[in-house]
């Protein structure tokens, strides 16, 4: 036996085999399973992912007890203090950071894959006026595919890169224009003179008859620069549920378009991306500062299925680094645009409450990033039904990163977990009479 194995007997058989240990740079090692059930005729059961590594990753790391998480080896707190979303994107999909010269290239190539083609715009006629964004986001990604037919022979490296740029640039055009959709507002064209935040946020709320610009004719930079963190924050999360789907989708060879819609779907759900969202929706149902006892006490009673949305995280048992970074920014959009909203003092106040509550602390259950981003996104003035969609552009970056990682490497296998059947065994079919 050696010191990289692990031996598994099986009681029930008597049969003993060695497995050996994948080792990465840094963290856990993983035992490689791959031959249990033809050695040891059994498989392994481990609903939600607990113990179980699904693939292998040079893209992101995640420390969970001690905190950390690094995008390429770059610690998440350097890049949010000093790079921007555009430059991690870079970073993500390329491996490296970029020189100067090639930031200036993939910006420039950023702005000129950001129009969608007008017979797309057209699509959005097909929604109702009231369709929740994300909705939108689903179908309009995953229709892309229909646009680009011809470079979609996944094989080819460019055609990857070229797909993978295209959904970066596109996704802020196509965000913007499912919240102007369900306002009845006219799509606004994406500008080559603006950065990828600005645009976006131009996009969204700028008017024929009103520019999107302050008093100074700028467009705020507090603004810009908490949405560069935010979006910088939320671009990778190694293999989180949507990341885990887009590979899941593109291991049968599915179109890019057709995975991230996939992906976008899974982020879609209140325990991941909805989370933002669902934590505005919970302190509009706490309503005052004196109600919150009641919700904590509804947060630990087994029998109600109600959580404190925007607490805990699967992975972070101690603190989310996002949420130490974001907690920071919140403070300074709130001093920035003070609001007489009481729901801002209603979340710092349930913040303060629940971080001395001894269910909360002895469950290492924390505010994860999503508390604050909410709650920032509110007051930059992005309605409750587009935070996830906010999530959506900034993973997108991660997403392709994934898939275009899964795909240059040889030997891809489909994605096929195996169950425990608890069925009914073999039976005869009953004649609907003798039913
Ligand atoms: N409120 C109250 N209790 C909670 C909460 C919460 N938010 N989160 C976990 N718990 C409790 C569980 O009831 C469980 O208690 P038990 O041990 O007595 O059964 C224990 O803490 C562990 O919880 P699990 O559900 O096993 O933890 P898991 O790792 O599966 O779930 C998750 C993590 C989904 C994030 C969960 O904490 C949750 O639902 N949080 C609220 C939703 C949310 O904020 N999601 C955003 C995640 S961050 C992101 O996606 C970017």
């Amino acid at each position: 036996m050696t010191k990289d194995t692990v031996t598994i007997t099986n009681n029930a058989t008597g049969e003993v085999a060695e497995f050996a240990l994948s080792r990465g740079t840094v963290g856990i090692p993983a035992v490689d399973i791959g031959t249990l059930n033809k050695e040891l005729g059994v498989f392994t059961f481990d609903p939600g992912f607990m113990s179980t590594a699904s693939c292998k990753s040079a893209i992101t790391y995640i420390d969970g007890d001690k905190g950390v998480l690094l995008y390429r080896g770059y610690p998440i707190e350097q890049l949010a203090a000093k790079s921007s979303f555009v430059e991690v994107a870079y970073l993500l999909m390329n491996g490296e950071l970029p020189t100067e010269f090639e930031l200036l290239s993939f910006k420039d190539e950023i702005r000129h894959h950001s129009m969608i083609h007008e017979a797309l715009r057209v699509f959005f006629n097909g929604f109702h006026y009231d369709a929740h964004p994300m909705s939108m986001m689903v179908g309009v990604m995953g229709s892309l595919s229909a646009f680009y037919h011809s470079e979609l022979d996944m094989n080819d490296p460019e055609h990857r890169r070229i797909s993978a740029m295209r959904m970066v640039a596109k996704v802020p055009t196509i965000a913007a224009a499912c919240y102007r959709h369900s306002v009845g507002w006219p799509f606004v064209y994406p500008r080559l003179d603006l950065g990828y935040c600005e645009n976006f946020m131009n996009m969204m709320f700028s008017l024929p008859s009103q520019k999107y610009v302050d008093k100074n004719n700028y467009i705020d930079p507090v603004t810009i620069k908490a949405l560069n963190l935010l979006f910088i924050l939320h671009a990778d999360h190694e293999q989180n549920a949507s990341t885990s789907t887009v590979r899941l989708a593109s291991s049968t060879g599915a179109n890019p378009y057709a995975c991230v819609a996939a992906g976008i779907s899974a982020l879609w759900g209140p325990a991941h991306g909805g989370a933002n969202e669902a934590v505005l929706a919970m302190l509009a149902e706490i309503g005052t500062v004196d109600r919150i006892p009641e919700f904590i006490a509804k947060a630990k009673d087994k029998n109600d299925p109600f959580r404190l949305m925007g607490f805990g995280h699967r992975v972070y048992k101690n603190f989310d680094p996002r949420a130490t970074i974001t907690r920071e920014t919140c403070h300074e959009v709130l001093a920035k645009f003070p609001s007489d909203d009481p729901l801002f003092e209603l979340a710092l106040a349930l913040e303060e409450y629940a971080l001395k509550d001894e269910y909360f602390i002895e469950k290492k259950l924390y505010p994860n990033v999503d508390f604050y981003s909410g709650i920032i996104y509110k007051a930059l003035k992005i309605p409750e039904d587009m935070f996830t969609v906010m999530f959506v552009i900034a993973r997108t970056a991660g997403w392709v990163s994934h898939w275009m990682e899964m795909m240059s490497e040889p030997g891809q296998r489909i994605g096929r977990p195996r169950q425990i059947y608890t069925g009914n065994d073999v039976r005869d079919y009953v004649v609907e009479s003798d039913r």
